[in-house]
């Protein structure tokens, strides 16, 4: 299992304001993007660079350029809080969707819609602010390999113990980026104490 958890202090204090169930969808949108922005920086860490020469106004100088080319897969609905803060830092990045949606009674996912760009060569961030049973991200992976994505980062804001678990069996390979990894899912399947659904609070559709 590749576990990484976020822990700057400034992603901490973003966390706790997303979970704080008084936070509106206004600022709630903005603690999302600027979240999202810490835990895409730790997770682009080991994206390769190459050397370019550039003049400084007092000479010459060799530094470091990304060399990777990057892709962004939001899960809709939630997903896409975390997509502008990627287009922000990496512009020229090629952005596909993939759409599902949790069963309410069963929390098993469907695909009702996607859209993905080719994704061989490219460095490919799956964007999903919540991994619970983890069945989501692991369908996500499996359409995001089928597509031709061999290097998978999983980005998400809170993970549960169970779906880091069944996604680390499903996609060994994949690596997940959280800056909250909470207790446990409750009988409805939602995170705890988690920040309850967050397309709903997303887009204030509770
Ligand atoms: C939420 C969330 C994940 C999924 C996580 O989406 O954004 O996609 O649940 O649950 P899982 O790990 O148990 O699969 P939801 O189905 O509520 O759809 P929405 O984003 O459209 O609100
Ligand atoms: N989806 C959410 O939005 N929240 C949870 O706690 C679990 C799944």
């Amino acid at each position: 299992m590749s576990l990484v958890l976020v822990d700057h202090p400034l992603a901490q204090h973003y966390l706790t304001h997303l979970r704080d169930e008084n936070t509106q969808p206004d600022r709630f949108r903005r603690f999302a993007k600027h979240l999202t922005t810490l835990l895409v920086v730790e997770a682009t860490r080991q994206v390769k660079t190459r050397a370019e020469t550039v003049n400084t106004p007092i000479q010459p100088t060799s530094g470091p350029v990304l060399a990777n080319s990057l892709a962004a897969v939001p899960i809709l609905r939630a997903g896409l809080a975390m997509l502008e803060p990627v287009l922000d830092l990496f512009p020229d990045v090629a952005v596909g969707y993939i759409g599902l949606e949790r069963d309410e009674e069963t929390a098993q996912a469907r695909r009702y819609y996607a859209k993905l760009p080719q994704l061989d060569g490219r460095y490919t961030l799956c964007l999903d602010p919540m991994l619970a049973t983890g069945g989501s991200a692991a369908q996500a992976i499996h359409f995001l390999k089928a597509a031709g994505a061999q290097q998978i980062a999983m980005v998400s804001v809170i993970a549960a113990p169970e779906g880091v678990e069944f996604l680390s069996n499903a996609h060994p390979d994949v690596p997940i980026f959280v800056a909250g990894y909470d207790e446990r899912l409750n009988d409805k399947k939602y995170i705890v104490p988690g920040l309850g659904d967050f397309g709903d609070r997303l887009y204030g559709t509770l």
